[in-house]
């Protein structure tokens, strides 16, 4: 019901009759006043004059299921959303309901996680209503060796998204690091569920700092905020991170992995650098040529050997 109230505000953008609105929602008056008053303390500003009736003033910066869905326009993607205000990691629950069966699309979002979970065991810090923690359940008909290809294809759809919605100008260091100025501004960690030869469902889970001041960064980390100098609506991103994956994963059923490994390389930001990649005990030095259709590194050593890397962590040494 106050998913109703709402739309029918936002679509007045002036007064709505208090008789008018509770006799479209088929609701007594005193049903609507008790609902507009839940909406308000849900954050949204709506002030009520005598007369003239109810007016939504603002809403608030918060990333509610029926906000996302909202004028989303998907096939698949965020048919079905899950919300909380905290959470210990959006991953848990994801693969908690993959393995109900939750159809394709469905996400998990999280105004703050108390045990964000990055890559290869660290943590991901994510404070509440300043950046994006989304999982995201897929079920590609791929094998699980061909998944690395969602994590870039995730990637490459954050870059188009932050691109289109702030202007800003992303790259991505391998394999899925999502930087501005050379700093992290965002990181994507998969989880699979499968056989040897079949994917049960796969979870891509993505964290953005949007909206975090300079000052509550970690070290070596960023924010869109901080390069934009402005506030970012992290609903109108959020929507549009959804539609990219969305676009990029038909694009890739039809078109094979080729044009997404393409759009990968524009915005990598390690190719044709020396780097260095620490992978468990060892290192590799040498420079980045290319990646291969799985999405390991391939490495050209100072002897010519080229090493083929799968994991680990770049250091850019030029
Ligand atoms: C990385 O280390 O770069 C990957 C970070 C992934 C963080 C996201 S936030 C949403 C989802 N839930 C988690 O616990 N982790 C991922």
């Amino acid at each position: 019901m106050q998913e109703k109230i709402l739309e029918y505000l936002k679509k007045k953008e002036d007064y709505a009759s208090g008789d008018q609105l509770s006799h479209r929602l088929g609701i007594s008056r005193q049903a609507l006043w008790k609902h507009i008053q839940e909406l308000k303390e849900s954050g949204y500003d709506i002030v009520a004059v005598p007369h003239l009736g109810y007016r939504l003033v603002s809403s608030p910066d918060r990333l509610f299921a029926f906000e996302v869905t909202r004028d989303l326009n998907t096939k698949f993607i965020g048919k079905k959303v899950y919300y909380f205000d905290s959470l210990n990691s959006t991953m848990n629950v994801a693969m908690e309901l993959g393995l109900k069966g939750l159809p394709e699309g469905t996400i998990i979002l999280a105004e703050s996680q108390t045990k964000g979970k990055g890559r290869l065991g660290r943590s991901w810090f994510s404070p509440k209503y300043k950046g994006i923690y989304l999982s995201l359940i897929l079920r590609p008909r791929i094998l699980p060796s061909q998944a690395p290809i969602l994590t870039l294809l995730s990637a490459v759809s954050f870059c188009e998204a932050i691109k289109e919605v702030t202007g800003l100008d992303p790259q991505i260091k391998w394999p899925n690091d999502i930087l501005l100025a050379h700093k992290k501004v965002g990181g994507i960690l998969t989880e699979l569920s499968a056989e040897m030869d079949r994917i049960n469902f796969v979870v891509i889970g993505c964290g953005l700092n949007v909206n975090n001041d300079k000052k509550a960064l970690i070290s070596g980390a960023t924010s869109l905020r901080e390069h934009k100098k402005e506030k970012i609506n992290r609903v109108s991103l959020l929507q549009e991170i959804l539609r990219k994956i969305e676009t990029n994963l038909l694009f890739l059923e039809a078109k094979g992995a080729k044009p997404i490994l393409e759009k990968w390389r524009e915005y990598s930001v390690t190719l044709n650098k020396r780097v260095k990649v620490y992978c468990q005990k060892e290192h590799i030095e040498g420079e980045a040529i290319d990646i291969d259709a799985d999405g390991a590194l391939l490495v050209r050593k100072d002897s010519g050997v080229v090493e083929r890397v799968s994991s680990g962590d770049v250091v850019h040494c030029r």
